[in-house]
């Protein structure tokens, strides 16, 4: 929908409704347009958005349009996860992944990926649960918003995709939950 950055209303981030799901797949295709994320393509958007294991999605809705998203699933074997339980601190059943995480164009840098990631991580912190994601080098603007939000680095690993196709990525691991 190219939502351009001129809106007056304050954007309100909100848990995902089935409802949500097309506009935000449009959203989606949009992104991978702009940004080419996810770099495995966009040919099930709706799908892609429902991974097995959801446990809970968030959208960013500007002016009655979807123009963010996130979500966390149980872990399923990432190696986010992996290395996050070879640090010794976390035990998988209290480990869950970040993932699917997009603004469209039009709307960024008006702290709708920071409010989409805090509501993901207040979530999981209210759960006891520790959140994990990987995150292509390539996503030079997401490394820095989790950076700034005080995502620890847990290592580097290899996104591989498609026909073989492999890219560089980076594991985090969602800042301690903050003393009540
Ligand atoms: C990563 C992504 C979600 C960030 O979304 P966003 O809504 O722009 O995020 P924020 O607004 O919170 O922060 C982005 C920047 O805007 C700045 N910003 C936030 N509010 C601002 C404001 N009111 N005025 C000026 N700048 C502002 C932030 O400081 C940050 O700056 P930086 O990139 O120089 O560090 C978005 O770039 C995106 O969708 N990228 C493509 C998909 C992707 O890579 N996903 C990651 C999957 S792991």
């Amino acid at each position: 929908m190219n939502q351009k950055n001129s809106s007056t209303s304050a954007p309100i981030i909100r848990q995902r409704r089935n409802a949500d799901i097309s506009e935000a797949a449009e959203s989606l295709v949009e992104v991978h347009a702009t940004d080419g994320y996810p770099v495995e393509g966009v040919d099930q958007p709706e799908a892609w958005l429902t991974p097995p294991g959801l446990i809970q999605a968030w959208v960013a809705e500007l002016d009655g349009h979807i123009v963010g998203h996130v979500a966390i699933s149980r872990s399923n074997g990432e190696e986010a996860v992996s290395l996050w339980l070879k640090h010794g601190q976390g035990i998988e059943e209290k480990t869950a992944v970040m993932a699917r995480l997009f603004v469209i164009r039009g709307a960024r840098k008006s702290s709708i990926g920071e409010r989409l990631v805090g509501a993901a991580t207040e979530y999981a912190e209210q759960k006891g649960v520790r959140l994990v994601l990987d995150v292509m080098a390539k996503d030079m603007a997401a490394i820095r918003l989790y950076e700034r939000l005080g995502w620890q680095k847990l290592g580097p690993t290899t996104h591989t995709y498609g026909d073989g196709d492999r890219t560089d990525a980076v594991c985090y691991v969602s800042p301690m939950a903050s003393a009540a």
